[in-house]
């Protein structure tokens, strides 16, 4: 009976310490389906995937593929039983070209010389071609984009002959555009008898994508059914284990003063790239303002800008009518200016360090944290104890170091520094990224709150449902400019679409 399952787990236990990260878990999936697994942040999604992986071995329990037990003692034995992982943060060597990250590791590979490289790189780009991967194959990765360093680790497993390919959140770090690209290219996987298996927190990919879905909880699996036995509404459910509260209705707008004035800079990107260019915007207070655009039109150096991260060049900024003094974080943070980063392992937390410090950070100069110029720790304890009870960040101790906790686990313990300083201006790009449905819910109610009382959001963001949903006001970003602007009333997903494409929007359309 169970050759007609590709992977089968069976009673899995993985602990970390004192956490139990899977309890007795059970898992099959079959070739030829794409499977989702679901979860809430910390239920144990990533760590199931690990063993598979090689990465992690289960305390107790057995995996089998293709019907036998297998022995995976590393990332190395796994692959040699055609098991392929994408992790979220990619394990690409930057100075090497793609097609070199992708034989990397092979028997001797580099000094078989030109010839042999390049019949390897014609295997590569005929792989490429076959699942609609395309990328630039001869070029160095550091000057690929996200998506196109994912195509580069998908084709590493495919190249290795991978037949279970495991990708963890693919989708987070992607455009919509590339996300739909990805979900074709899964479907080549299907036909050819491969068997995906992929979380995400995005119900309505789920929905349109996969053939079975499984739900973790808490460290076990406690659903798993066909596609077409469920909804989005009822999945949900599943996966926070109560009934979500009903979408927000917004208070009328009462904007008040001008808070945040941008005016005519300039700002250049680290490969000396105008990035913003004659660029100009306003935040009132008490309005959240969303900015929509395909990454990579200037909106992370409008974020780093903002936040004291890079200089601008010419043009002002006016913050709360004083002028934002150039390049400095303190300053903004002592203005009051908060900010969720894109990235949060690289320029929001410090992964080796406990939860206490990481929350330290943004306040350890205030008289509520030190005194005399030395820390107050017994206080500062406690505080952090409220902050990770408050936000829900599920943690084996204050002390275990922040890279431990899962991905939403380290979103939510970002957020809740950022917003805690009561800020004048959250600067919050995708804050809600790798957050589950009730983490997300939790952020937008928050990022409301602020606004209803008195202040201001700019909201950096390539989900159109979550700009759309929270914002007042509607930037386009494009090519380092804003191209377009509408009311909350007036949003319209095609119209946003178009200028997020660079298109002319005929005024008239336009309104
Ligand atoms: N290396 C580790 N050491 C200690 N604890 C760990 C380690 N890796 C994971 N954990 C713990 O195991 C639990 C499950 O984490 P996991 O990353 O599997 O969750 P997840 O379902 O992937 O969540 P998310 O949706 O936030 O990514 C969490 O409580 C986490 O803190
Ligand atoms: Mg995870």
């Amino acid at each position: 009976m169970h050759e007609t399952y590709s992977v089968e787990m069976r009673q899995i236990v993985k602990q970390f310490g004192s956490v139990v990260a899977n309890d007795l878990v059970d898992f099959r999936a079959k070739p030829g389906q794409i499977h989702a697994l679901l979860g809430e942040n910390g239920a144990g999604k990533s760590t199931m995937m690990c063993m598979l992986s090689g990465v992690y071995r289960p305390t107790s329990g057995d995996i089998l593929l293709h019907g036998e037990l297998a022995r995976i003692r590393s990332p190395k034995d796994s692959m040699k039983l055609g098991v392929g992982m994408v992790f979220q943060n990619f394990r690409l060597v930057q100075t090497l070209t793609a097609a070199e990250n992708i034989v990397l590791g092979e028997k001797s590979s580099f000094w078989r010389g030109a010839k042999w490289m390049n019949d390897k790189q014609q295997e590569i780009e005929a792989i490429a071609k076959h699942f609609g991967l395309a990328f630039p194959v001869n070029r160095p990765i550091w000057q690929l984009s996200v998506g196109e360093q994912q195509r580069v680790e998908i084709v590493k497993t495919l190249y290795r002959g991978a037949s279970l390919i495991i990708l963890d959140e693919p989708t987070s770090v992607l455009t919509p555009g590339e996300a739909e690209q990805l979900f074709e290219t899964l479907q080549h996987m299907k036909a050819e008898g491969k068997t995906v298996i992929l979380t995400t927190h995005k119900l309505k990919e789920v929905m349109a994508a996969s053939d079975h879905i499984s739900v973790m909880r808490k460290g076990k699996l406690i659903h798993s059914m066909e596609k077409s036995a469920t909804n989005e509404r009822d999945l949900a459910r599943l996966m926070v284990g109560k009934e979500l509260g009903e979408s927000r209705t917004f208070l009328p707008r009462a904007p008040g003063k001008r808070l945040l004035d941008v005016k005519q800079v300039d700002v250049y990107a680290d490969h000396g790239r105008k990035s913003l260019d004659h660029f100009t915007l306003h935040v009132n207070e008490g309005e959240i303002v969303g900015v929509a655009g395909v990454a990579g039109n200037g909106q992370k150096e409008l974020a780093e800008m903002l936040t004291g991260l890079r200089t601008w060049k010419r043009g002002t900024i006016l913050f709360d009518g004083k002028d934002l003094k150039n390049g400095s974080v303190r300053a903004a943070i002592e203005a009051g200016i908060a900010h969720v980063p894109e990235n949060r392992m690289k320029s929001g937390l410090a992964g080796s360090l406990g939860i206490v410090d990481n929350l330290l950070f943004k306040s350890y100069r205030t008289k509520e944290r030190s005194r005399f110029g030395f820390l107050r720790m017994g206080m500062n304890r406690s505080w952090a104890e409220g902050l990770v009870e408050q936000f829900d960040v599920r943690t084996s101790g204050l002390d275990a170091p922040v890279q431990q906790l899962s991905g939403g686990n380290q979103q939510k313990l970002l957020f809740a520094r950022e917003i805690h300083q009561e800020p004048l201006l959250m600067v919050a790009v995708h804050p809600t990224q790798g957050l589950d449905v009730g983490a997300t819910e939790g952020v937008h109610r928050l990022l409301a709150e602020m606004r209803d009382g008195g202040k201001s959001v700019l909201l950096i963001s390539e989900d159109l449902d979550e700009v759309i949903q929270l914002s007042d006001r509607i930037l386009v970003i494009y090519n380092g400019q804003i191209v377009g602007e509408m009311s909350r009333e007036q949003a319209d997903r095609e119209k946003i679409g178009m200028y997020m494409a660079g298109l002319q929007v005929d005024e008239e359309v336009a309104g």
